[in-house]
């Protein structure tokens, strides 16, 4: 893996990111300070971060889920993500389609979470509790980094009580959780250093609210070429004009980045962008 962007001749190669974990050592170490979070001691507020990935034609996921649009690089890049985040939030959408449970020491790297618990926690945003309270993702968190279930008051009562018997409950919302409400309620726990993995309907809301800092971006080399739906869930409400392609209009404001790095590796474009400022 090497650095394509800025165009910096200084810039080590990144190194190996297949075979054992010794040899992919160094390889996570120059990440590491490449996707370093910043100092978010003056601005008080936590720096949220998101991780997706996307074919070249824009697609979220082939065949449901988005395993297939991964490789090397982009799996590295992922564990570094998680074991330098504080916690990891994640939509139930993702958690049902993508099995999650949660993070496991093995999965990630102990050297970078010196001074912290051993894994980050999962916190899951729910409307209805419709995850299986008896499953690992929320009965087994480690001690430590025990899973968040940030929910409504619209899930039943009785739902709720047997997730706060077994995970951390946060209700964030009437009917639905507000999501500067879900990152307060993190960062209240100490969490600053805020990793989203997804899914599509949670990090539209995300950047609606003007939560973004960051979006780390990996570009697969492969077309999709169906249905699958973009890393923004489309609007609710889109407008009434209609394009070219048919397809409604959307009138609504465009979030601007910046774009911080670019990586490759065997075709992959691993894209780091910030929020730009203004
Ligand atoms: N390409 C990528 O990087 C990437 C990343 C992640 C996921 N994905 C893919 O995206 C798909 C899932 O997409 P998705 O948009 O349905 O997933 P999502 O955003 O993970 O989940 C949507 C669900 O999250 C809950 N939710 C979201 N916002 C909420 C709010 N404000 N208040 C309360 N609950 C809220 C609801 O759960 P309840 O129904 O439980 O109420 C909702 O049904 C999967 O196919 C997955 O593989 C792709």
């Amino acid at each position: 893996m090497h650095q394509i962007f800025p165009p910096d001749a200084a810039a080590p190669d990144i190194g190996p990111v297949v075979g054992d974990r010794e040899a992919t050592e160094p390889a996570v170490a120059a990440l590491a300070g490449l996707y370093a979070y910043p100092d978010t001691s003056e601005r008080g507020a936590p720096w949220v971060r998101a991780n997706m990935i996307a074919s070249a034609d824009g697609a979220a996921t082939i065949n449901g889920r988005s395993g297939q649009l991964s490789g090397p690089a982009d799996r590295l890049v992922f564990t570094v993500l998680r074991s330098l985040a504080d916690v990891i939030l994640v939509g139930a959408g993702t958690a049902r389609a993508e099995k999650y449970r949660p993070v496991q020491e093995h999965e990630i790297w102990k050297e970078l979470r010196e001074g912290r618990a051993p894994t980050p926690p999962i916190a899951v945003v729910t409307r209805k509790l419709d995850l299986d309270l008896d499953g690992p993702l929320v009965a087994g968190g480690a001690r430590g980094a025990r899973t968040i279930v940030l929910t409504t008051e619209a899930a039943q009562a009785d739902r709720r009580a047997a997730a706060a018997a077994r995970a951390g409950v946060v209700v964030a919302g009437k009917d639905s959780v507000q999501p500067g409400a879900a990152i307060g309620a993190l960062a209240a726990r100490g969490y600053q250093n805020i990793l989203v993995e997804g899914g599509p309907a949670l990090l539209r809301q995300i950047t609606d609210a003007g939560l973004l800092d960051e979006l780390c971006l990996t570009f697969s080399p492969v077309l999709e070429g169906g249905t699958a739906g973009r890393i923004l869930a489309a609007p609710e409400a889109a407008g009434p004009g209609r394009g070219r392609t048919g397809a409604a209009a959307w009138h609504g404001s465009a979030t601007r980045l910046t774009l911080a790095h670019v990586l490759e590796d065997r075709g992959s474009l691993l894209c780091r962008y910030l929020r730009a400022a203004g």
